[in-house]
């Protein structure tokens, strides 16, 4: 009791909760709230995907931790293709790519974790489950100090950057020099817009020692309540992450890893989704734009990320009394003050209206 009520001390504030009184706000529209906060996909998950999971809805036996062996040959040929990986790696399903940050400190025991000054929050949460020391970094790893352990994340929530090739190429060197582990999360990578993003596991050249990405198929299969994710890299390390799971009971059930196999054996669904987001992209920047705000990164991803200067605050207050809910930057870190976040993950009728609400704010003839 006592442990937990101090491990529940050292965790932050819920951050959602702040924007309560803004979400308030927005919902006395007259024409109702079009909430553009939480990224939680919201079109609907491809009926094969559905037809996968209810037919092997009779499970009457324990999942194993490791995946079936379908689904690592799935997830492997899946990697090749599609990240570029090559030379000996190993992959492991995960029961949503949350579930492995959150945990991944507290199994490798890491004293020091790097995570990127502008984050998504889990990064930090997981250092603080893990009791250790999280250090925020800039993009550039030459500058990054010794730690044992490093996030980076391509493209970004919530900034929508894309890492370059020498900049992964530069992480990689900072695990080989200092022997510690990288980790590139990856949770957005078949989403490209004006940058198309790649994965760290295609600059290894084949030495994939101390080097994971993580995938999921929250986003890319709007797949977010099956829970399904997975990590692709390091045999060693995976290996060394599958033991502490098997006793930790993380086993991604059967029907959810039977959906995995048929969502990884599809492209066209993802191309679909990309072109839904890009789409949907393409309509609000503009209108934010005319609103005086600076569009940056937003090359890829499900964001747009936004400044107009001001406190990310003042940015919220502004679009709430036009009905439209955003995050401020600030949830992602000291850097992100100035800026909002606004998620692709809304309907096309509801992105259309959020853009036509801020230009009757801002020419209203
Ligand atoms: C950067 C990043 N990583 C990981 C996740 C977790 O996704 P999931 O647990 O659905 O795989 C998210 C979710 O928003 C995210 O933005």
């Amino acid at each position: 009791m006592q442990m937990s009520l101090l491990l529940r001390q050292k965790l932050p504030d819920f951050p959602w909760d702040a924007l309560a009184p803004y979400a308030d706000k927005a919902r006395t529209h007259p024409n109702g709230a079009i909430d553009l906060s939480v990224g939680t996909p919201v079109d609907p998950t491809p009926d094969f995907i559905q037809s996968a999971l209810s037919e092997s809805a009779n499970s009457p036996s324990y999942p194993l931790t490791a995946g079936t062996p379908e689904l690592k040959d799935a997830i492997h040929k899946w990697a090749e293709k599609t990240l570029g990986a090559t030379g000996d790696f190993s992959v492991l399903p995960l029961i949503g790519s949350k579930e492995f940050v959150a945990w991944l400190p507290t199994f490798l025991e890491s004293q020091k974790v790097l995570i990127p000054e502008i984050a998504y929050p889990t990064y930090l949460v997981g250092a603080l489950l893990g009791q250790s020391q999280a250090t925020p970094v800039a993009i550039d790893a030459s500058s990054w100090p010794h730690a044992d352990l490093a996030w980076v994340n391509s493209p970004s929530n919530p900034t929508g950057r894309v890492h370059s090739e020498s900049e992964f190429k530069a992480a990689i060197d900072w695990s080989r020099k200092n022997g510690s582990v990288v980790v590139s999360d990856e949770c957005y990578l078949e989403f490209g817009d004006s940058k198309t993003p790649t994965s760290i596991m295609k600059y290894t050249n084949g030495d994939n020692k101390n080097v994971l990405a993580v995938l999921s198929l929250s986003k890319r299969s709007s797949m977010a309540g099956y829970r399904a994710a997975f990590i692709v890299g390091d045999p060693a390390l995976i290996s060394r992450i599958l033991e502490v799971r098997k006793h930790a009971g993380m086993m991604v059930p059967l029907p959810v890893q039977k959906a995995m196999i048929a969502a990884l054996a599809d492209e066209k669904h993802v191309e679909i989704q990309r072109a839904r987001y890009n789409a949907r992209r393409a309509t609000l920047a503009p209108a934010l734009v005319e609103a005086g705000f600076t569009i940056e990164n937003s090359e890829a991803g499900l964001y747009i990320w936004a400044t107009r200067k001001e406190s990310s605050w003042d940015s919220v207050a502004w679009l709430s009394e036009l009905g439209i809910i955003a995050t401020p930057g600030i949830f992602y870190g000291e850097k992100g003050g100035e800026h909002i976040r606004i998620a692709m993950t809304a309907t096309d009728q509801n992105i259309a209206d959020a853009a036509a609400r801020i230009r009757s704010k801002v020419s209203p003839h």
